[in-house]
């Protein structure tokens, strides 16, 4: 199978990268603005630019986008841009696909949900409370317009990556660094903590079965910030730092959150019963 991973040098793509490789697809994953070891040059809003690995010349079976606006207080201040980066990369990529008769891959998220009766399953019905979930949405419904299309919502994911940005790497990574933590977080944000890798398995086995539709993937915990935070630091020991939980309304973001966000794995847990997701804990095990 050849699959090509826009936004590889991310958090998701570069798992997905790491994992189809290691399991002897032959795959081309790109970056953007951050070039990491083995990924190549693709600008998914300039699908002519000249500097663009050739997807149409490789001719992949399937492209998988990973690449949007992933700042949620962002994009409500920047709806355009936000717009651009999700919506318009999608239509894109979604044009190239057609051009190479690939099937299409779109990472989505619980964002497409208001929070008000999550965890989700996937029957449930959508209504995005923000810019960023009104996009991911419209991008969702775009690609699953393309045959054979499969979605993967997503929520809360951590994992390794190159730069260690997300919530759970960077508690671990100040941690390790002994550097003291201040930590300003809500107690009313609920979601499923996802490891990436276990978004990359899932990912390969739903493509190697020839699955499409939505599916929602999600880790075997449901807890907010605060909790996930603590769940961090119970990892190490000696770690000095304050943790002030607050209410959601008390950090006055830009952008509504969906509160009860996350996901039941209904679909996916039925037709892969044995499947192991993995949670935090294993993750941090031997810190
Ligand atoms: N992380 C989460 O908790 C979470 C939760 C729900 C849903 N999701 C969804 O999961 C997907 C992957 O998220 P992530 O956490 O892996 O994000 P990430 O680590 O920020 O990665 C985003 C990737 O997109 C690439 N990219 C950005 N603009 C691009 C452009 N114009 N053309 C081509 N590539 C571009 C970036 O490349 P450079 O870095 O090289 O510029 C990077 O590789 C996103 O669609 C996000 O909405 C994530």
């Amino acid at each position: 199978m050849k699959v090509f991973i826009a936004g590889a040098s991310g958090l998701v793509g570069g798992n997905c990268r790491k994992h189809f490789t290691e399991q002897g697809w032959d795959v081309k994953g790109s970056y953007f603005s951050y070039p990491t070891p083995g990924t190549v040059f693709f600008d998914t809003l300039q699908p002519a630019n000249p500097d663009n690995f050739d997807l149409v010349a490789w001719q992949p079976d399937v492209i998988v986008h990973c690449g949007a606006l992933t700042h949620v207080d962002h994009c409500e201040t920047h709806p355009e841009e936000s717009y651009t980066q999700t919506v318009q990369s999608t239509i894109n990529l979604l044009a190239l696909a057609q051009q190479c008769k690939a099937r299409f891959v779109y990472i989505s998220t619980d964002y497409v949900f208001d929070g008000k009766t999550g965890p989700y399953t996937e029957e449930a019905a959508v209504n995005p409370i923000s810019v960023y979930g009104r996009h991911k949405l419209e991008a969702e419904t775009l690609s699953l317009s393309a045959a054979g299309t499969l979605v993967l919502r997503v929520t809360n994911v951590y994992g390794n990556e190159a730069r260690g940005k997300n919530f759970v790497a960077r508690i671990a990574d100040q941690c390790r660094n002994q550097q003291k933590l201040t930590l300003k977080l809500p107690y009313d944000q609920f979601a499923s903590p996802t490891n990436a890798w276990d978004i990359a398995r899932a990912m390969f086995v739903l493509l190697r079965d020839n699955k499409s539709g939505i599916y929602h993937i999600g880790g075997t915990d449901y807890m907010n910030r605060v909790e996930l935070a603590l769940r961090v630091l119970k990892h190490f020991p000696g770690a000095e730092y304050e943790l002030i939980p607050v209410s959601t309304e008390a950090l006055q973001q830009p952008a509504a959150r969906p509160l009860r966000g996350g996901f039941v794995r209904m679909k996916f847990s039925a037709q892969y019963p044995e499947f192991l997701f993995n949670n935090v804990d294993d993750y941090l095990a031997g810190s």
